[in-house]
């Protein structure tokens, strides 16, 4: 069948440029948003005077027949169409002739789909910060249920200082905070109009863009047709904020492998977000949290791909921009799947406090508090680092940890040594001494949790 853009050729093409040239398969879950600009666009040139008001109106109506139809499953969307727009607009041809013809006046597929792709991110942004939204707030249940359990906190993976396993779980929860502000910060960028730049130069219709772009709830339009149907930066924007929401899941995901390890033992995940091994029977795999971190490369390499694809292309519009939405649409696809699971993984997931309360037993990781007791009794910090260091030493070397050792042995370092010292090392006093603002501190871990949930 001859394509509706006959007329300079026979439009006939080969099946093998055909499949080859087609979008469908991948621009078809546009098809709202198609429907919604092309609603707008015959509303603006029946408000226009452009085409007769009836004209629009009749328009308008068998497009809200057409979004009812594939939504009900009466229209199939065709897999030999050779995009979504064509295929509505072949399809309303049919319905309503030479009427249906008219909604394509003062525009060019390259602002419609430029239209349409703004008009899903902004449908998925909300989508996306929702699920957020959820997992932060399974993070904030978490970090309520073991405010007191007190575990390592770790630098260079090892035992560094005591915290609570709460305030390590909010660090997660700050990070999707940040996510949902840098996707909500794209939005600005996203809800701009470039519908009615035609294909590059604008249109010779007296055309109000400004009323479309109201029409579609749109902030703005954009003010240059040639950047209209060029920019693709609210995309590459978009996916990096996606792979920033992936690199935050794989870094949670690497500590649940290690957390669930025998070698830690610090968290039990629930045997309905847990896989077993084919051949060892003893096995309980993290395999959600490795998917995750493993899915993580491949939204990087969507990111890539978009700019790799952007770089060099000159305006205005190149037929190379029909490759962006697949990668968004696998970033986001793998970005809601990989959000899902993690909410379901962390509301099951149980903390072995006893586990944490034993590694933070050894390690030494009460040294700094050592020398902030020390500090206490008029030292300068870095004679009062050296001691502790001496004192740590010994420790080792004997088989003793800080709290073990003698008040006669710490005599040795210094005559202000006196009993109150072990209430200073006790790792709970240590984690409630940490008052500072974001700090591990009871009542700042608190503070962060009420904070956190004001949020969401
Ligand atoms: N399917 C195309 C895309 O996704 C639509 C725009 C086609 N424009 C053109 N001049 N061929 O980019």
């Amino acid at each position: 069948m001859a394509k509706m853009w006959a007329g300079r050729t026979d439009g006939v093409t080969s099946k093998i440029a055909d499949d080859f040239n087609s979008s469908i398969s991948f621009d078809s879950r546009m098809f709202r948003q198609d429907i919604k600009g092309s609603m707008a666009h015959a509303s603006m040139l029946g408000a226009c005077g452009i085409i007769e008001k009836t004209e629009a109106e009749k328009i308008i109506d068998t497009l809200g027949d057409i979004l009812a139809d594939i939504e009900s499953g009466k229209l199939e969307i065709s897999k030999d169409a050779e995009d979504i727009h064509m295929f509505i607009e072949e399809v309303l041809t049919e319905r309503i002739g030479d009427i249906g013809k008219k909604l394509h006046t003062a525009r060019s597929r390259n602002d419609q789909v430029a239209l349409d792709f703004r008009l899903y991110l902004n449908d998925e942004t909300e989508i996306i910060v929702n699920k957020l939204k959820d997992l932060i707030s399974e993070i904030a249940d978490k970090a309520e249920e073991y405010k007191t359990a007190v575990m390592p906190g770790y630098t260079h993976l090892q035992r560094a200082q005591p915290i609570t396993f709460s305030h390590h779980l909010l660090a997660y929860a700050m990070m999707f905070l940040r996510d949902i502000d840098r996707l909500t910060d794209c939005k600005k960028r996203i809800c701009v109009s470039p519908i009615g730049s035609c294909a590059l130069a604008g249109t010779t219709y007296p055309t109000d863009r400004q009323f479309e772009a109201e029409k579609l709830g749109l902030d703005s339009i954009c003010q240059n047709s040639i950047d209209g149907v060029s920019d693709r930066d609210f995309a590459v924007e978009f996916l990096s904020s996606l792979a920033q929401i992936m690199m935050h899941l794989s870094r949670f995901s690497e500590e649940i492998v290690l957390w669930s390890s025998w070698e830690f033992k610090f968290v039990e995940l629930s045997d309905a977000f847990t896989t077993g091994s084919s051949i060892m029977p003893q096995k309980k795999n993290p395999d959600m949290a490795e998917l995750v971190r493993g899915k993580t490369g491949r939204v990087y390499g969507d990111l890539i791909a978009l700019l790799t694809t952007l770089k060099g292309l000159p305006l205005a519009y190149n037929k190379d921009m029909q490759e962006d939405k697949e990668s968004v649409f696998d970033a986001l696809d793998t970005v809601k799947a990989s959000l899902d699971v993690f909410c379901g993984m962390i509301s099951e997931m149980k903390a072995n406090t006893e586990n944490m309360a034993n590694a933070a037993k050894t390690g030494f990781i009460n040294a700094t508090d050592l020398a902030d007791y020390i500090v206490g009794k008029g030292l300068p910090f870095r004679s009062a680092y050296k001691i502790s260091g001496e004192i740590v030493a010994f420790c080792i070397k004997n088989g003793f940890v800080l709290e073990t050792l003698p008040l006669e042995k710490y005599k040795e370092y210094g005559d202000f040594f006196e009993e109150s010292v072990y209430f200073a090392l006790d790792l709970k006093n240590c984690v409630k001494r940490r008052i500072s603002e974001g700090g591990t501190g009871f009542e700042s871990v608190e503070k962060q949790i009420d904070w956190v949930r004001k949020r969401i």
